[in-house]
């Protein structure tokens, strides 16, 4: 049984290198912007720490930031500028009864701000940990100042205890939808709507099993609805999976959803949702691969079009240590239609011990279980939710679990990326000059650069990866807006204020082209890569294609002039100008690479012992395959001449970075040998019948029986 977790990591290594040789999953950036101080708008302030909770007052001009115990209002143009601020620092009585109950009284102990949301009046909702008590207060922005009210409305259920515990809230006419953990130890998760009379989840692990929440959305479902149906809220998050038919994975990621309308039960589920409802979501990233967790979603929908258009995009990472994140896009009508139309899971009594999840198959009550007061119901006298019969009510309680699984658009993810892991997601739709209306993806990761990415008929494309901090530190809120063009990030060291459009970024008609960014083409008459937004005419672009044949010829490159000593050696140098480019050679005297005294370094060549034969022209192209074509530039060219003399020995460069090394080969070749015993060891262990499948893992409860007899029917 030990083999097991060995086997797993085996079968995941022989996967990754299975991708790495063939490789269409795994998109490269086209270009990596490093860090630089005008790539980005910064702010942070010395001492203050967890920019992390964002509201967007495009109103006003201004972006709410919450840190740790302090508020700002920065100017949305330029978040560098500062325009208000203020403190909600912690008491010291609430410190020392904080660090009583055994919590750390400099990390845990503060106010951390975690929600921010506009009210109708004008005013702020915000609420902070406060020193593991939660509590809430309204907040204002007049004559250049914030302004909190201290009003000390209790947090619970609202704002988490624990600043590390992840949370989602949304605020819906002036009522907020919160999901979090109700008390100090972080066991009581409730998704809850603080109305007049609270509504919130059943503390049931049927409900929810360990939940990590990520995001809520509202959608206005009651828009020109034939059957009268209720607004929803959405939830996004991960939990310890009941149902175990999916390689016994403890987590999964689920999407659930409430009616705006729901005022819980009249004896069952009394102050309680009678219309949460949760399902599988998946974003399959390979096949009987472990399921990816969900780590943000956006919503995207088209102010022109109805809801049922609407999309979800979301971010999802792999649950062991690989390092593969995708990200998935929903349709919210599919999303819609499982909660409305499908079958419900039930769990059955396997063993007194284990209970097994299967598809319920029986009579299902009227009005349907867990669905919204709609004319259907109305017709029928009910006519809101405290009305609804028990048999409905006791339904939902016992099964808000839906059988079947929610699948992405195209049944795959949009982009694949191995690397740092992704965080955050936002999404823009942009006319292209094709007319073509494409969604580009603005994805965090963990290292604090932000991937500017575009999926084009199933193409998976990375137009840029941008290094926003100086030190790597994990994107954790992103925000776009329309309005001003920008992102906005936030990190626990700082917040970052990037534009949508980054056009100037390239130089020559072919590099605009080639990054296939809708946003940007190139203008003939100034010459410069420019915004669409900003064109007075015409521009060249390509984005489906990546075709640059209408690109103007390129400048013509000046020949360097170099010259050495015969038994010299001398460095050309010549770097790839973006990722997916490579670089080659070209020479008039008709030397071929890599010889024994020409050596081909990552950002250059190495002409060694040179001689009278190695005079002449080296060019250095760079290839860039664009679809169907290759497109080659020159990127240095150098005469270089012997001088007579032996005065050359002066360009001595010591060929260390050397790549194509037998230490490569090497490595191959121990893993084809780790491969080799690997699969040995994996058949003699079937021969065994030690095992049946990769990666299972021993029953949650103890049931010590192989997964073919757990599906058997029973
Ligand atoms: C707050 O920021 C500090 C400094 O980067 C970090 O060490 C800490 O983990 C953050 N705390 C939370 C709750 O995210
Ligand atoms: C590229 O564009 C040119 C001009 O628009 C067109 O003639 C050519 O066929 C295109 N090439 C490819 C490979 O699509
Ligand atoms: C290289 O040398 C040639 C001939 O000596 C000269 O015409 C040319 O200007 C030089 N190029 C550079 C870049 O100095
Ligand atoms: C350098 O080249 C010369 C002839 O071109 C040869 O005689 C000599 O042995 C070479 N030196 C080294 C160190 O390879
Ligand atoms: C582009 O170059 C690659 C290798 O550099 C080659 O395999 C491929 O055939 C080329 N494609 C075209 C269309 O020329």
């Amino acid at each position: 049984m030990y083999l097991q977790p060995l086997l797993c990591v085996f079968w995941l290594l022989s996967l990754a290198l299975m991708l790495e040789e063939a490789s269409p999953l795994n998109s490269v950036p086209r270009k990596f912007v490093p860090f630089h101080r005008d790539n980005a708008h910064l702010f942070s302030e010395m001492g203050v720490f967890n920019y992390t909770t964002m509201l967007l007052r495009e109103d006003l001009n201004l972006l709410v930031l919450g840190a740790r115990e302090s508020v700002y209002a920065l100017n949305l143009q330029d978040i560098s500028k500062e325009l208000a601020s203020v403190k909600w620092e912690v008491t010291k009585q609430q410190k020392t009864d904080c660090n009583h109950k055994g919590k750390d009284s400099e990390i845990d102990c503060k106010n951390y701000i975690r929600i921010l949301h506009k009210r109708k009046d004008d005013r702020m909702y915000v609420c902070g940990t406060n020193a593991f008590d939660p509590v809430c207060d309204y907040m204002s922005y007049a004559d250049g100042k914030l302004s909190l009210e201290k009003k000390g409305e209790d947090g619970k259920g609202k704002c988490p205890f624990d600043p590390f515990q992840r949370y989602a809230s949304v605020m819906v006419d002036d009522t907020l939808y919160s999901a979090t953990s109700m008390n100090f130890l972080g066991s009581e998760p409730v998704l809850m709507r603080s109305s007049a009379v609270p509504i919130r989840t059943e503390f049931k692990s049927t409900w929810l099993n360990e939940p990590t929440f990520v995001s809520m959305a509202q959608m206005p479902e009651s828009e020109e609805s034939e059957e009268g149906d209720d607004d929803k809220i959405y939830l996004f998050f991960s939990e310890t999976a009941v149902e175990c038919d999916c390689y016994n994975t403890p987590v999964i990621s689920r999407v659930a959803r409430v009616c705006k309308g729901d005022l819980g039960g009249k004896r069952t589920l009394q102050k309680r949702w009678t219309s949460f409802l949760k399902a599988r979501i998946e974003c399959p990233v390979l096949e009987s691969q472990l399921p990816y967790i969900i780590q943000d979603t956006y919503r995207w929908c088209d102010p022109q079009q109805n809801w049922k258009d609407c999309l979800f995009y979301g971010v999802f990472t792999p649950q062991l240590d690989t390092d593969m994140s995708a990200v998935c896009a929903y349709r919210v009508s599919d999303i819609s239609r499982v909660f409305a139309e499908g079958k419900y899971k039930n769990p059955v009594a396997v063993e007194t011990s284990f209970v097994k999840w299967v598809m319920y198959s029986g009579e299902v009550p009227s009005p349907r279980p867990g669905a919204c007061i709609d004319n259907k119901a109305r017709d029928a006298g009910i006519s809101q939710t405290l009305q609804l019969p028990d048999r409905t009510l006791q339904f939902i309680k016992d099964k808000p679990l839906m059988d079947q699984a929610i699948q992405p658009i195209g049944d795959k993810p949009l982009l694949v990326r191995k690397g740092a892991k992704f965080t955050r997601v936002v999404v823009d739709q942009v006319q292209a000059v094709d007319g073509g209306k494409y969604h580009v993806m603005f994805i965090g990761t963990e290292v604090g650069t932000v991937l500017k990415a575009v999926n084009y008929d199933g193409e998976m494309f990375i137009i840029e990866e941008i290094q926003l901090f100086q030190r790597p530190c994990a994107i954790k809120i992103l925000k776009i807006s329309k309005v001003t063009g920008q992102i906005y990030a936030g990190s626990d060291n700082g917040a970052a204020q990037l534009q949508l459009a980054t056009c100037e970024r390239a130089l020559s008609c072919m590099d605009c082209v080639l990054a296939r960014d809708p946003y940007c083409g190139w203008d003939q008459v100034v010459g410069k890569c420019i915004a669409l937004s900003k064109a007075e005419r015409r521009l060249i672009q390509s984005v489906k294609e990546g075709n640059a044949t209408l690109c103007p010829a390129a400048d013509i490159v000046r020949p360097m002039n170099q010259s050495i000593g015969p038994g010299g050696n001398l460095k050309l140098s010549c770097l790839p100008p973006y990722n997916l480019a490579k670089t080659s050679w070209e020479m008039d005297n008709g030397h071929q690479l890599p010889s024994a005294h020409l050596q081909l370094l990552p950002d250059g060549l190495l002409i060694l012992n040179a001689s009278h034969r190695d005079a002449g022209r080296y060019r250095c192209l760079s290839v860039e395959r664009s679809r169907a074509v290759n497109y080659t530039t020159i990127v240095a060219e150098y005469e270089v001449r012997i001088a007579s003399t032996g005065s050359g020995k002066a360009l001595t460069v010591l060929p260390e970075a050397q790549t194509n090394g037998p230490s490569v080969v090497g490595l191959w070749v121990v893993i084809g040998l780790l491969l080799v015993a690997f699969l040995a060891l994996l058949t003699w262990n079937f021969y065994k019948k030690h095992i049946s499948l990769p990666c299972k893992r021993e029953q949650k409860n103890g049931a010590h029986r192989p997964q073919s007899q757990m599906t058997d029917p029973l």
